[in-house]
């Protein structure tokens, strides 16, 4: 399979930190945040890669990570020319996936690598989501459950949430997403929404919904920023006295 971080978008949470750099750039502990989904797709077997990011952007990306050589990994880069959503950018990878099932981070997520549990990449056919128990699902898209576990839908941050469970922003699709992206229309805030694209695998009864235990969280607040820090910085301090 091969991986596509999203990494555009106007990081409009971390002003002023965002104002002249790319918020995947700011570091989350150690490192520029961009690293740890790149991490995360390595965990999973992934190591071919393309990066999406703004126009203002891409040149310090192609600076930082080069060919991807030094990591292990091959990149390729691609430009959102505005940031029109998260959908919108995934559909710039319809060339890159060459028809092929792909895995998508999210450029400012944060996961546990080590307890993403395994998942089927052999059916061809259906999507995949990872859900994390949360105490603010209203930040998320939050999945609807019932009583026996099933997702019957998502919910782009509601006021009023069904569920603790946010859908974090790993998926993998299966090749028939830009397709149905296409279709798509702008929703109330002006993007492509990958919600939508999720409620449609779910309708058609092509979704798969894994639950996390590890850690997870985004990076894209200043709290969360510090938490997904601590995390890592914790992490690391337990290696160091192990
Ligand atoms: O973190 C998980 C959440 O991410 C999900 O629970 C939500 O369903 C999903 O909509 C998303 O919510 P956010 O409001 O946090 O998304 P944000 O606009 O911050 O974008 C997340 C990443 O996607 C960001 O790091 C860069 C990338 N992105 C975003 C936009 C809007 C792009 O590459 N292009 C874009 O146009």
């Amino acid at each position: 399979m091969r991986g596509v971080i999203l990494a555009g978008g106007t990081g409009s949470r971390l002003h002023p930190c965002t104002h002249v750099t790319n918020k995947h750039l700011l570091p989350v502990y150690d490192k520029p945040m961009i690293f740890h989904p790149i991490e995360t797709l390595k965990t999973l077997g992934v190591t071919d890669i393309l990066i999406v990011t703004g126009g203002n952007s891409i040149g310090d990306f192609m600076q930082l990570l080069g060919s991807g050589e030094n990591l292990g990994v091959k990149f390729t880069y691609k430009i959102q020319d505005k940031p029109m959503g998260i959908a919108h950018a995934l559909l710039l990878a319809e060339d890159f996936s060459k028809g092929d099932k792909v895995v998508v981070v999210l450029g400012d997520n944060v996961f546990d690598n080590a307890k993403i549990p395994t998942f089927s990449a052999a059916d061809n056919d259906k999507a995949v989501i990872f859900m994390k128990e949360v105490d603010d699902p209203e930040r998320f898209g939050v999945a609807t459950v019932d009583e026996v576990g099933q997702v019957l839908g998502i919910e782009e941050k509601p006021k009023q949430p069904k569920s603790n469970y946010a859908v974090t922003g790993l998926y993998v699709y299966p090749p028939d997403v830009y397709e149905f992206i296409r279709t798509l229309a702008p929703s109330a805030r002006g993007e492509l929404e990958i919600t939508d694209v999720n409620n449609f695998y779910i309708k058609n009864g092509r979704m798969c919904a894994v639950k996390l235990d590890g850690f997870w969280s985004d990076a894209g607040t200043f709290p969360s920023l510090m938490r997904a820090s601590n995390f890592l910085w914790s992490k690391a301090e337990d290696a160091r006295n192990s």
